[in-house]
């Protein structure tokens, strides 16, 4: 990293990444010269640690990207589209968490681990994956540089915080609720999740799929650079507050033994295996949650198809997910001097 200082502004500083973006820049030691944390009327004027101290939260606008060199984005896709282009016409570098902008083809879709050399395509915009995106491109990229990559099938179980603050909240509201014999609540999940299950995240399409299925799809493909990949996704949403798990079944060109496959895996950067499961030793959201890096297990042979592996993945859907793969993209653009809008 160079000497310089930045100026970054967190979108959304009040929210459930949002604040995980400051403590993940607190974290790191990022060179900021100054922080601005952005976020709806309602929150002006609260206080957010940081660094030891505090900064006071100000209104999003666009007279508030003045003088800004990068912005997280992490208020939703509404603010996305209103404030990212301003963002840039101010002079910063977006980073944007939302889905606004992830399949737009000007616009590099990173997980710097897999692909960060598309950052250098940026135009002022980058995007962030989906969060279960994310914790799967990394033991798809390993497998399939190793052994090539076929057809991919996941399930996932992602926990409340994936639907933010409100998210979380509303599970712990379910589980009194349910103490108390009242009516469970269910206004930001489509049902209620206190000891349930919910085999939907987002909206269903005409394909009887999700939205959410359907961005794991895509924007699987676009990070891998492999636009026909053949993968199919089923999305729950599953009572843990904390940290999204999903069980991955990928069928390889060349075949590998789950022993093969677990040393490509623990090469890789970010990943940590853990897989003696003779011992019990498997992750679990509860061993990811505040950790960075992106667990597997469980990995094995199927039955009867050669060449078919299974596993497990568990991360933290708010830093892996979401602020700490923001930071890590900052990190790389600092690194590869591209904290600049090209003009033109
Ligand atoms: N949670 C995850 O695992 C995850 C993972 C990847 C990506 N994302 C994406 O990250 C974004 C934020 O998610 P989250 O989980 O942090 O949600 P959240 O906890 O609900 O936080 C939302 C944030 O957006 C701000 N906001 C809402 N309306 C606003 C407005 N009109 N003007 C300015 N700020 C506004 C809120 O500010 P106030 O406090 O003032 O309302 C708050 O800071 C979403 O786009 C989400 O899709 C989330």
């Amino acid at each position: 990293m160079t000497d310089r200082r930045w100026t970054v502004a967190v979108v959304g500083a009040t929210g459930a990444v949002g604040r995980e973006m400051l403590r993940m820049l607190e974290e790191r030691s990022f060179p900021v010269s100054r922080v601005r944390a952005l976020a709806s009327p309602r929150s002006v004027g609260r206080r957010l640690p940081f660094a030891g101290g505090e900064v006071e939260v100000e209104v999003l606008s666009e007279a508030a990207f003045e003088g800004v060199d990068i912005a997280l984005f992490s208020a939703g896709g509404a603010r996305s589209l209103e404030f990212a282009r301003s963002a840039v016409q101010a002079g910063a570098v977006v980073i944007d968490n939302s889905s606004a902008w992830r399949m737009d083809p000007e616009v590099p879709l990173v997980v710097p681990e897999v692909n960060e050399d598309a950052l250098d395509a940026h135009r002022g915009i980058i995007a962030n994956p989906n969060c279960s995106t994310i914790q799967m491109v990394l033991p798809l990229k390993a497998l399939g540089d190793a052994f090539g990559l076929r057809r991919v099938i996941v399930s996932t179980y992602q926990s409340a915080s994936g639907a933010g603050q409100g998210g979380i909240d509303e599970l712990f509201a379910g589980v009194e609720a349910h103490r108390s014999g009242e009516a469970l609540p269910s206004e930001v999940f489509a049902r209620p999740l206190a000891f349930d299950c919910l085999p939907q995240i987002g909206d269903f399409l005409d394909t009887g799929y999700t939205s959410e299925e359907q961005k794991m799809l895509e924007e699987t493909r676009k990070i891998l650079s492999m636009p026909e990949l053949p993968s199919s996704a089923t999305c729950v949403r599953v009572p843990v507050a904390r940290g999204h798990l999903e069980s991955v079944t990928v069928d390889l060109e060349r075949r590998a033994t789950a022993a093969e496959a677990r040393e490509v895996l623990s090469s890789f950067p970010g990943i940590v295996v853990m897989d003696r499961p003779g011992e019990m030793v498997y992750p679990v959201a509860r061993d990811c949650v505040g950790r960075t890096e992106t667990f597997v297990g469980r990995i094995r042979e199927d039955n009867a198809l050669p060449g078919t592996l299974h596993f497990w993945v568990v991360s933290d859907n708010l830093l892996k997910g979401a602020a700490w793969n923001a930071v890590q993209i900052a990190e790389s653009l600092v690194a590869r001097d591209r904290v600049s809008v090209p003009r033109g």
